[in-house]
């Protein structure tokens, strides 16, 4: 299996890309099973997750290529032939689920596993499945699988989540751009993911309102269209890349950066002394300050403090000045990344959805391993800035959501490389 070797090195400099992103990119490609004419999606990412989704649409029957070096992607839900979404598909991939709204909504059919367990909490997904008796299917669990039917179609209806679900509201989305009538989605996730969701499925001709607020309105209709659609760039690489100079010291430019997809991220950064301009090709990023403040965050639905920085912003104030307090609200057991820290010498101490962590001069590098993604690549910002060398071990957490990071952190002047097996 592949490790990448990290050598703690200076500040970095240069410009580094965002490609698209990774839970857009995923929810999209499921839109294709809800038209019988093609979907073009362009600013594709070139990652792992985007390749065993696209083996389970292929399995779904949905024709899928890939153009341009993988970056175009051309789906065709034409010939649905198979409604079964296998365990040992969507085991590997949870966003697998978001299968099941597109197949009972445009075939009234549909056999999904459930997932399963996952490293960073229970995920459950009740809130899919509430979601989508609302609107008219009837559902049976058997052996590990739901089975979803709505022989005369799913009927609008009011939907309104308990607490924001990413997954939830999509799902229930892309049930509903098909059902007859109206359907009001309450405490809908108001992330960028979901409005480009929307956005795209609005191109394909469905009726939406509301995308980016808390309810969304959407008013059934018959059949939807081809389309062609860019991915959104992805915030959280963009996210990721932003905190590297926090660590290393230095400056970048993130080409394709957004601030309007990063603003909580920005204001933390600002307040730990960070310096962040909006230039004609993204974001530039400095640290003005020897050392980094510390800093108070809760992670929140969007759009506050996004869990899925969590990670790489712990890794930020390892060694910032002062003891800082992360609360993590999303996932139950999403500090898995603060353990291996310790080993590198950071100062951690977690309590439950809590963590303090108290800034030291240095890290040092170790080996290291994680069990999730954005853990993963804390480990490697951390590594950064640690003397001496960090083996990331288990990439291939790390391929699943960035795309070639070892060629794209080298670029800005990091000390990193690949070693395969
Ligand atoms: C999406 O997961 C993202 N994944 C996650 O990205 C992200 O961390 C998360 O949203 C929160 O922003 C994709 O889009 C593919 P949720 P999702 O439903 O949709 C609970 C990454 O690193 N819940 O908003 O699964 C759930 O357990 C990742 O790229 C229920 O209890 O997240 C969690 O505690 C990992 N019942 C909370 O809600 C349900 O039916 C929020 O989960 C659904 C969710």
């Amino acid at each position: 299996m592949d490790s990448i070797l990290v050598k703690g090195g200076g500040p970095l400099s240069g410009q580094i890309p965002v490609a698209g992103a990774k839970n857009t990119c995923l929810k999209l490609m499921c839109a294709a099973i809800l038209s019988d004419e093609p979907l073009t999606l362009t600013n594709v990412p070139r990652l792992s997750d985007i390749g065993t989704l696209s083996d389970l649409l292929r399995s779904l029957g949905v024709e899928l290529n890939l153009l341009a070096d993988g970056t175009v992607m051309a789906l065709s839900g034409r010939d649905i032939t198979n409604h079964k979404a296998d365990y040992d598909m969507v085991r590997k991939l949870r966003a697998s689920f978001n299968v099941l709204g597109p197949l009972v909504g445009r075939t009234g059919h549909a056999i999904v596993s459930l997932p399963g367990g996952c490293a960073i909490g229970a995920r459950k997904v009740d809130l899919h499945l509430t979601a989508l008796e609302k609107l008219g299917a009837t559902l049976e669990l058997k052996e590990g699988y739901v089975h979803a039917s709505a022989p005369n179609g799913l009927k609008g209806a009011v939907i309104e989540f308990p607490f924001v679900t990413v997954g939830g509201t999509e799902n229930a989305i892309t049930a509903a751009v098909l059902a007859k009538g109206t359907t009001v989605i309450k405490n809908a996730a108001r992330e960028p993911d979901t409005v480009g969701l929307c956005d795209c499925l609005i191109a394909m001709g469905a009726k939406i309102d509301g995308a980016g607020t808390s309810t969304i309105t959407i008013e059934g209709v018959d059949r939807l269209h081809g389309a062609t659609h860019a991915v959104i760039p992805d915030r959280i690489e963009m996210g990721t890349f932003m905190l590297a100079p926090a660590i290393t010291g230095g400056e970048i430019e993130v080409v394709g950066g957004k601030r309007s997809l990063v603003e909580s991220l920005c204001q933390k950064m600002e307040t730990m002394g960070m310096d962040i301009t909006e230039t004609d090709a993204g974001l530039r990023v400095k640290r003005v300050v020897d050392r980094v403040r510390a800093i108070d965050v809760v992670t929140e639905p969007f759009p506050g403090f996004p869990t899925d920085l969590q990670a790489q912003l712990m890794a930020a104030l390892c060694t910032a000045d002062g003891t800082s307090v992360l609360e993590e609200t999303i996932f139950e057991n999403r500090f898995m990344h603060a353990p291996e820290l310790i080993r590198m010498g950071a100062q951690i101490d977690v309590d439950g959805g809590t963590a303090k962590v108290t800034g030291v001069q240095g890290l040092r590098g170790a080996p290291v391993m994680a069990t999730d993604l954005r853990a993963s690549v804390s480990l490697i910002m951390a590594g950064l800035a640690a003397e001496g060398e960090t083996q990331v071990n288990r990439v291939y957490h790390l391929d699943r959501g960035y795309e070639r990071i070892e060629d794209k952190l080298s670029a800005i002047g990091a000390n990193i490389q690949r070693i395969s097996e």
